[in-house]
């Protein structure tokens, strides 16, 4: 009887660990580039967060395949240097900034009807949902709206324009792609910064769902569950000593856009880095109830948690 039981949860602790594996392992030694121009037949593509870091990245990757990329981040001095860097350097391409506050959707301002009319001549076949910033404060210390605007810009402005060029897309037939920047604490508790840990989290479990409605119709869903990448990202937080360690263990913003272009079609949820695959295989071991009771009473050991009564 021992012998049964031992055996079963030693069958069990193997499907996790393989099936979690194979597809890392072809991804970091199989999949290498492709060309999303030609796997799409696409001339367009749409990049958020194109203005620096990761979405900067990655349109760079896409004009060197060819494609002709619409930017969109916030209408500041970084969006209008990438649109002139890229417009330089791919002088037989066409780039469209579109600075628009994804965080923002009111009464008086959307920036989607923006978006569309900058958009309504040209089939965009490759979305890349990559818009994002953390706001670090206990969830009660910051006002609702900042909490909200984070929301928006991070998880409603994805489902917006998924929504609106996944049925252009449907509507006329074209295969393409769609990809979102999610994060390690997707699945991961993310204290201080409960709203960011929350959007990624919603980001992962839509691109689940919606990989598999978009299967029959050739467009293919990549989630990123990004570790830390070396970007802006951190520059408004406040100094944390966590930040030091994710400084040391960053990946790129180069490494981390060959990574999700490598990984489309081939998988739906890509853990890019070192962290995020222990942070997973934790999770995977230890109950998420365990795990929450002992961060939740370890947490006041951590310097940052007694230098900054903002995040407590
Ligand atoms: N860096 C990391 O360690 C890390 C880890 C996990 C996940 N991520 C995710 O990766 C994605 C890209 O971040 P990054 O690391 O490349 O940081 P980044 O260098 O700060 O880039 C963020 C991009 O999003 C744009 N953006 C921010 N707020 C916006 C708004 N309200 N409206 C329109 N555009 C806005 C920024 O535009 P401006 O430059 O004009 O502000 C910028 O283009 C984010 O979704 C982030 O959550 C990053």
């Amino acid at each position: 009887m021992f012998s049964y039981i031992t055996s079963f949860f030693f069958y069990i602790g193997l499907i996790t660990i393989v099936s979690y594996a194979i597809p890392l392992i072809l991804a970091a030694y199989k999949w290498g580039p492709q060309d999303l121009k030609k796997k799409y037949n696409a001339k367009w593509a749409l990049v958020s967060g194109a203005s620096s870091g990761i979405g900067r990245a990655v349109a760079t990757k896409l004009a060197q395949q060819g494609l002709n990329v619409v930017l969109v981040a916030l209408d500041d001095e970084a969006l209008k240097g990438t649109h002139q860097s890229l417009s330089t350097q791919f002088p037989n391409q066409q780039f469209r900034a579109v600075g628009v506050n994804l965080g923002r959707a009111d009464e008086t301002y959307d920036y989607m009807p923006i978006i569309e009319k900058a958009t309504k001549d040209i089939d965009v076949q490759i979305l890349i949902n990559n818009a994002g910033y953390i706001q670090l404060s206990a969830f009660f210390r910051s006002p609702i709206a900042k909490q909200l605007a984070n929301l928006e810009c991070n998880m409603m402005s994805h489902v917006k324009l998924t929504h609106f060029f996944l049925s252009k897309m449907v509507e006329k037939k074209l295969k393409g792609c769609i990809t979102f920047t999610s994060s390690q604490s997707a699945f991961f508790p993310a204290p201080s910064c409960s709203t960011y840990g929350g959007g990624k989290a919603f980001l992962a479990e839509f691109a689940a769902s919606l990989a598999i409605e978009c299967h029959n119709y050739g467009i293919d869903v990549l989630c990123l569950m990004s570790g830390p990448i070396m970007t802006q990202f951190y520059d408004k937080a406040p100094k944390l000593s966590a930040f030091k360690f994710f400084h040391s263990i960053s990946d790129t913003p180069d490494t981390a856009a060959d990574i999700m272009l490598n990984g489309v079609g081939h998988i739906t949820w890509r853990d890019s880095s070192l962290f995020t695959m222990a942070s997973r295989l934790v999770v995977k071991v230890i109950d998420m109830n365990l795990l929450i009771a002992g961060i939740a009473r370890g947490q006041g050991l951590s310097s940052d948690f007694k230098n900054h009564p903002e995040l407590r």
